[in-house]
């Protein structure tokens, strides 16, 4: 199949040298912003360096364009046609790559940049803009299976800049069903050639750059997820709320409403980097006691926690092992299922039909407890679209009810007393000693005795966790054992089901439109009216994901779900 390389002469270049973190520059073509790649991935044989350079004296690297032809005489319609197809699926490509060269060389379709000195040809890739703050460190692919941080920026005070390469690199193909969704991941997960921060400046200084990608990650990047950078996190995956526990970095900004409501954590860059980015596709995030469904609901977003297990969470940093899962956010059910099916690959994924079971506990709908009637109205549509969806009727449930009903004869008898304290020991005490101590010591011994800042959340709950210790780690692990076997038992509410693997669907309000600034004063900002996201969570039993996510994207096929937009609103 002949390749076709075609080289435009055109193009205005302008040159940041690089400070040596990855190799690679940026130059600006019809005012769009690129960056180089560092790493070269081919090299241009059959053209002599030398004369490129002689035409070009003061000109290093040309916008270039590999594609592939069917046909041995190509043909200005044949290219025509491909720039048309390039420019509507690619937001990196664009005319300025074009012009006409023969090379005989295997690369992905798609734009480069060829040096003209060297013959080298690299990756082309766009920068945006971060405005959001979503991003703590961009990062590119340095070819060898890790990542650099980005060292080039066009970045303004409003955001650091991010890298993207051309969309047109990657094909979808039964091996790599993810191919060339762009990725953000929260930046508790290791990846091969950069620091992690867990959201503090201290723990990113302390240790060196990471030599290994976990499993949840590498997954998938194996599966043709395009790594773009690490993304905000409330410090080591805790909760806090914005502005004043975010000392050590700025919380990133929801850009629903009037772009000033709180983004929720602790996957907050995640959350905040996928509503309001149309370049970015999904971002992964963690949680343990609510990191992924309080952003979704925040941001507006499909996003889930998984049951725990779903993935190994080996090179992550723990908030608390057993509680702690890895979700994904984006801004379709299609997408987020197609992520999803190839991310908890233990998982029986065939299921077609749905619970005829629709739990539905009439506290989490009241008046009170959604304060907000317009948003009453949608959830109640909602429900009802979901019983038609499901050809059930909703079952009416209470849950303390149930407890007082069904628990073990052992168990105690009040669950709210039994759970109060539940998460909160736990967290506290197993971060501390699996991540705290080890922390504080090392730090100690590189700073002659002092101690690292900590956010005063995170910082907080490291000193209760200390107070609380592995005793009271028991007894709630136990509490919590009590309340799991229970939910999963087959009095329970999440019982399985052979037919359907869950037995029943639970739904209740994740999010429903009330005011929340993350400057925390109370009052208007725009002094217009806004749209605030209302969500739904949906729950099955353990291990149910991929059904839930099968049921799902056949609730987005028939319209009673819908993709959602970037920016102030989700269906503008
Ligand atoms: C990677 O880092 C770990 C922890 O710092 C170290 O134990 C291990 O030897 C390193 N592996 C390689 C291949 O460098
Ligand atoms: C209900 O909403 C109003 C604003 O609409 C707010 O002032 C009030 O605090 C909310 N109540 C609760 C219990 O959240
Ligand atoms: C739901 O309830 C309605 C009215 O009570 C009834 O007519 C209908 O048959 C029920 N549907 C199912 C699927 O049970
Ligand atoms: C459940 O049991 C507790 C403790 O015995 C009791 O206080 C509560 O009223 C009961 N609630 C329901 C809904 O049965
Ligand atoms: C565990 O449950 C007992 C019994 O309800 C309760 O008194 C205690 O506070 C709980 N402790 C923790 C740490 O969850
Ligand atoms: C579900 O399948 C298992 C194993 O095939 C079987 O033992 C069990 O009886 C089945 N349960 C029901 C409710 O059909």
């Amino acid at each position: 199949m002949p390749l076709l390389c075609a080289a435009s002469l055109l193009g205005i270049f302008t040159y940041v040298s690089a400070v040596s973190i990855a190799p690679g520059r940026v130059t600006v073509l019809d005012g769009i912003p690129y960056y180089i790649g560092g790493v070269p991935v081919s090299q241009l044989l059959d053209v002599p360096a030398s004369s490129l350079d002689a035409n070009l004296p003061d000109v290093d690297v040309i916008p270039m364009t590999v594609v592939s032809s069917h046909t041995e005489t190509f043909t200005g319609k044949e290219l025509n046609d491909i720039v048309s197809d390039y420019i509507s699926r690619d937001d990196v490509f664009s005319s300025a790559f074009l012009n006409g060269k023969s090379l005989d060389h295997a690369l992905p379709v798609g734009p480069y940049f060829l040096s003209a000195k060297t013959g080298q040809v690299f990756k082309a890739h766009r920068l945006y803009e971060d405005t959001q703050y979503a991003f703590l460190e961009p990062a590119v692919s340095d070819e060898k299976g890790g990542y650099s941080p980005l060292s080039t920026t066009t970045g303004t005070i409003l955001g650091n800049s991010v890298a993207v390469p051309s969309r047109l690199y990657f094909t979808v193909t039964a091996e790599q069903p993810l191919a060339g969704l762009r990725m953000g991941v929260k930046d508790i997960f290791d990846v091969n050639g950069l620091r992690t921060s867990g959201g503090n400046r201290a723990y990113y200084t302390l240790y060196e750059p990471r030599n290994a990608t976990g499993t949840a990650i590498q997954r998938l990047i194996d599966h043709g997820a395009v790594f773009v950078g690490k993304m905000g996190t409330v410090q080591f995956a805790n909760g806090d709320r914005p502005t004043a526990d975010w000392v050590d970095f700025h919380c990133p900004f929801n850009p629903r409403g009037d772009g000033y409501l709180q983004p929720s954590g602790s996957s907050t860059g995640p959350g905040a980097g996928v509503a309001a980015y149309d370049w970015l596709d999904i971002a992964v995030g963690s949680d343990t006691g609510g990191s992924m469904r309080g952003p979704a609901g925040a941001d507006g977003l499909f996003g889930n926690r998984p049951t725990t297990g779903a993935v190994s969470l080996d090179n992550v940093i723990p908030l608390c092992d057993g509680l702690d899962t890895a979700g994904v956010f984006a801004r379709s059910a299609d997408t987020w299922a197609r992520v999803v099916h190839s991310w908890y690959l233990d998982y029986e994924g065939g299921y077609y039909s749905y619970p005829k079971t629709l739990l539905y506990q009439d506290s989490s709908f009241t008046a009170e407890a959604i304060n907000n009637s317009d948003a009453s109205v949608l959830i109640e549509d909602f429900v009802s679209k979901l019983e038609k969806f499901l050809e059930t009727n909703r079952t009416h449930i209470d849950i303390i009810a149930t407890w007082n009903t069904t628990r073990a004869p052992d168990a105690p008898s009040s669950l709210s007393d039994m759970l109060q304290y539940t998460y909160g020991t736990l967290v506290s005490v197993y971060q501390w000693l699996h991540l705290g101590v080890s922390f504080f010591n090392d730090y100690a011994a590189k700073h002659d005795g002092r101690t690292p800042f900590m956010n005063p959340s995170a910082g907080g709950r490291w000193i209760l966790g200390q107070r609380l210790g592995e005793a009271q780690f028991d007894i709630a692990w136990n509490n919590k054992t009590i309340f799991a076997d229970w939910w999963n038992s087959d009095d329970g509410l999440g019982a399985k089901s052979n037919e359907t693997c869950s037995q029943a669907i639970y739904t209740y309000p994740n999010s429903a439109g009330a005011v929340s600034y993350r400057n925390e004063y109370l009052g208007t900002i725009s002094g217009k009216t806004e749209y605030i996201p209302v969500t739904m969570s949906l729950v099955a039993a353990r291990g149910c994901d991929l059904m839930l996510a099968n049921m799902v994207r056949e609730m987005e096929a028939d319209g009673i779900l819908t993709p959602v937009a970037t920016g102030s609103t989700m269906y503008p």
